[in-house]
This record gives C-alpha cells, structure tokens and sequence, in this order.
C-alpha cells in the first residue's frame, strides 16, 4: 500500500517541472506570437496567437524554478519517504530532481505545447479549441523525451505521470477557466 503511494507521489513530483511550465505560460501570454502571425501553405496560421513568446518564457521560467525549489526540498523529503518504504536507487532517481533535468523537462513542455498546436492548426483545430491527445499529453510526452538522454525513470513512474497527467490537465484548465484566465475550459 504505501509502494503504491510512494510510486503515485515520486511520478506527480517528476513531472512537476513539465506541469508547472504547460500550465503558467496564461499567467504571462499576450505580445508578440511565436509564429510573429504568420500562416502557413495550408492558408492557416502556423501556431496561432495562443503561443507567444512571452508565454514560452513565463513557462520556462516557472518550470525551471520549480525544479530549483524541488532541489531543495529533496534531502528532506527522503528520510519523510524512509519512514514508510524502503527508498530503492530508482525511487532517489526521481525524488534528487537535477537541474539540467528540470530545464530540459520546461523546454520540452514547451515545445511539445508548441507541435501539439502545430498539428492542430494543420488539422483544422482553431486555436484555444480543444485536442484531447495533443493539449494533455502532447507537453508531458515531449518533456520525458527531452529529459531522457539525462534521464531515463522506470517505466511505472512513466506509465503513472501519463495517467495523472490526463486527469490533472483537465483539472488545471477548468480551475483557470473558472478564474477567468482562460476561455475554454480544456
Ligand atoms: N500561452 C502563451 N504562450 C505559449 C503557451 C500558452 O501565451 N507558448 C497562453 C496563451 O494565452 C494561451 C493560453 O496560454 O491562450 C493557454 O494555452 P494553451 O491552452 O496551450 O493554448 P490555446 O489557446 O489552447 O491554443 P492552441 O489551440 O494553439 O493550443
Ligand atoms: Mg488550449
């Protein structure tokens, strides 16, 4: 019971650099869009106003600096986690967030935000319109393939971050739809 647990929470606290970089780029939107307005041959912005590079930055920034606060936090958290299981190699691997690890999870994120909506303008999606794969796993796939030549978490932390990615993103979208900071609540 309490493996399972510490599984759940060592996957939720991997990914929290890639959650916190998706997640805060609408606190900081606005400005100049990523594409600079352009289309593409298809007659259909590139990107779309919804990716500005203000947004890129705001998310980066906020995801790196998560990963320097988890940084801190980790050598107090292990002998918290000793006291209910037995902390394996592999567990340590995800609790001692690094930060070359933390800035290549806020790029990917980013940057898998970025394809998600590349495709989906591609497909006819208008922008901020919803696309379940690409808005919820687009950003966390990207993220762990960034991070991967540095790091490579077992696969049951992987598998549980894709499934409590799927739930959280809809969680933290309506939150900031019913906050008034987005449109849509997707
Ligand atoms: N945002 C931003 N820059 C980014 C990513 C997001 O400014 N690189 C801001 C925009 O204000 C955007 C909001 O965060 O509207 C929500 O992000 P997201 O849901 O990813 O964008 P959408 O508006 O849904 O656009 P798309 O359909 O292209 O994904
Ligand atoms: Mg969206």
């Amino acid at each position: 019971m309490y493996e399972e647990l510490a599984f759940l929470e060592l996957a939720i606290w991997f990914g929290l650099p890639a959650w916190i970089a998706n997640a805060t780029p609408v606190l900081g939107g606005g400005g100049k869009a990523i594409d600079g307005g352009r289309f593409y041959s298809d007659g259909r912005r590139i990107l779309g106003d919804g990716k500005t590079i203000r947004g890129f930055i705001v998310g980066v920034f906020f995801g790196i600096l998560t990963g320097l606060g988890q940084m801190v936090a980790a050598p107090h958290i292990q002998p918290l986690l000793a006291q209910f299981v037995t902390v394996t190699p592999e567990m340590e691997l995800v609790l001692y967030m690094q930060l070359p690890v933390a800035i290549l999870m806020s790029f990917g994120a980013l940057t898998g935000d970025i394809v998600g909506s590349f495709i989906k303008r591609r497909v006819n999606i208008k922008s901020g319109n919803p696309s379940p794969f690409m808005d919820q796993l687009g950003f966390i796939l990207m993220a762990l393939v960034f991070a991967y030549p540095l790091i490579q978490p077992g696969s049951i932390y992987v598998a549980i971050l894709i499934l409590v990615t799927l739930g959280f993103h809809w969680i933290s979208n309506a939150l900031g739809y019913l906050l008034g900071l987005k449109k849509n609540p997707w």
